[in-house]
């Protein structure tokens, strides 16, 4: 019942509702910027995906959004996943290979482990053999949902820049 795809220009609706809720500083809508054309986002998350002109620090990532279907046919936009390709130094350690969210209104529902399930098969057809996923040591939703994707626990450590307590988990694929 939910489908995990690239946004593509019929979802502007749902998108831009989907913006309105209060993500607590969790990076939604990656390079969006408020007042964008969709068109001109599709074209940035397309070139991301390329490996067009990244800026420093950045690999090529597939973001793909999670919709679920409506009583009234619609799609409703409830989260989204981002898969990087390959790491450079230091991402195994924090940030992994891949990341998700789903709409505040939206949570409790089963739709993170779901995403994280469907993206993990994408994630290999990209080529990733074991896949790095890190979130905080108290953040309970996520690391459930890491484990209920068959997440093997490799560390809990403080994050070197914040101090934080992550913990890194693998998922062979
Ligand atoms: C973490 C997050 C993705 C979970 O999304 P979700 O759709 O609510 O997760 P699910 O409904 O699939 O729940 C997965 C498991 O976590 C549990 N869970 C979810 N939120 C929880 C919470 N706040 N506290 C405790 N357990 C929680 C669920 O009960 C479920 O456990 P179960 O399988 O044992 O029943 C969501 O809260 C979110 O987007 N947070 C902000 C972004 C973020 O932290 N992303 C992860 C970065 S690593």
């Amino acid at each position: 019942m939910l489908t995990l795809r690239f946004l593509e220009l019929k979802d502007e609706a749902t998108f831009l509702d989907s913006l309105e809720e209060d993500w607590e500083g969790f990076s939604y809508a990656h390079l969006y910027e408020p007042g964008m054309a969709l068109a001109t986002y599709l074209k940035k998350l397309e070139a991301l995906r390329l490996g067009e002109d990244l800026k420093p620090g950045w690999v090529p990532a597939t973001f793909l959004f999670a919709f679920v279907r409506q009583p009234d046919g619609s799609d409703r936009c409830v989260g989204r996943v981002s898969i990087r390709h390959r790491l450079l130094p230091g991402m195994e350690i924090v940030g992994g290979h891949i990341g998700y969210g789903v709409r505040p209104s939206e949570r409790r529902k089963g739709y993170a482990t779901e995403i994280l399930g469907q993206s993990l098969s994408v994630a290999k057809m990209i080529g990733i053999e074991k896949a790095i996923v890190t979130c905080d040591d108290a953040n309970l939703g996520s690391l459930r949902t890491i484990e209920r994707n068959g997440g093997y626990l490799d560390e809990t450590f403080p994050d070197p820049a914040t101090g934080v307590l992550k913990r890194r988990y693998w998922i062979p694929l």
